[in-house]
């Protein structure tokens, strides 16, 4: 997969993406990421990328004709067509169901936004889709971007050291239900024991206790992600067992 990041930090897009996953991934040729800077776009000396809004008020907005020509630049350093998404608190929240989405493409353009936001018009001829981080404001849309690089490279197919894990995380299987928790050694710790079950060795009864953790956690954490009609039966009858073993002893 191939993303061009338009951004005033193209420095930080690097650093954030030359570590882990998504290091990696770009050393075993999964992901090309490109940083793109408007400065490098701008006229005169100045290099200017902004200028004071329109109507006054405080704060300065990005300048149409750097982006434009920068963005000129991005698209054409590569064939594929890529939708170009503007990270935007003003966007839709960035979800799982996006990410797989988004990480199908073979190319996407990013786009940063800093000081008060980019000049409107710019925008409206420019942008496909507005994503969010979620409903607070950030200084700049790098690390918005940083998230959507990492969250969608993790699930290019060898991205992953163990395929499995990516499938069994939270948001992930038809349901979109939270992952289990998870112990390692020791078994037996001054902050509690491991449940028998994961010593057991029986691998059906651990995938049938992992499966009612995940329903338990998602109806306890977050109940706007579970849809109980939806569940199996056998699914039904797993959370409402969790759910009486859980009115006995209440302890964690
Ligand atoms: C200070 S913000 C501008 C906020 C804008 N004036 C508003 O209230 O909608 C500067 C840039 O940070 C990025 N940004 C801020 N909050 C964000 C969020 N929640 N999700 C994604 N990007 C965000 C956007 O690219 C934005 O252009």
């Amino acid at each position: 997969m191939r993303i061009d990041v338009v951004t005033l930090f193209p420095e930080f897009m690097a650093q954030s993406a030359a570590l882990g996953v998504v290091g990696r991934a770009a050393e075993r040729g999964l992901l090309e990421l490109h940083g793109w800077n408007p400065r490098d776009y701008a006229e005169g000396n100045y290099r200017r990328v902004d200028d004071r809004p329109f109507g006054g008020g405080p704060g300065m907005v990005m300048l149409i004709e750097p982006l434009r020509a920068c963005l000129a630049a991005a698209k054409a350093a590569d064939p594929a067509p890529a939708p170009v998404i503007y990270l935007s608190p003003q966007g839709r929240p960035l979800t799982q169901a996006k990410v797989r989405e988004l990480a199908a493409l073979p190319r996407m353009i990013l786009l940063c936004g800093r000081y008060e936001g980019i000049d409107e018009r710019f925008l409206e001829a420019e942008v496909t889709e507005e994503i969010s981080l979620g409903d607070y404001v950030l200084s700049g849309g790098e690390l918005g971007a940083a998230v959507i690089v990492d969250a969608v490279t993790r699930l290019q197919d060898g991205a992953l050291g163990d395929a499995e894990s990516a499938a069994q995380d939270s948001f992930e299987g038809p349901q979109g239900l939270l992952d289990c928790p998870h112990y390692s050694h020791p078994a037996q710790h001054e902050w509690g024991t491991v449940p028998d079950v994961l010593r057991s060795g029986n691998h059906a009864a651990i995938a049938r206790w992992r499966r009612q953790q995940s329903l338990l956690r998602t109806a306890l954490r977050r109940p706007d992600l579970l849809d109980e009609g939806q569940l199996s039966k056998a699914d039904r009858l797993l959370l409402e067992q969790a759910r009486q073993a859980l009115a006995k002893d209440p302890t964690p």
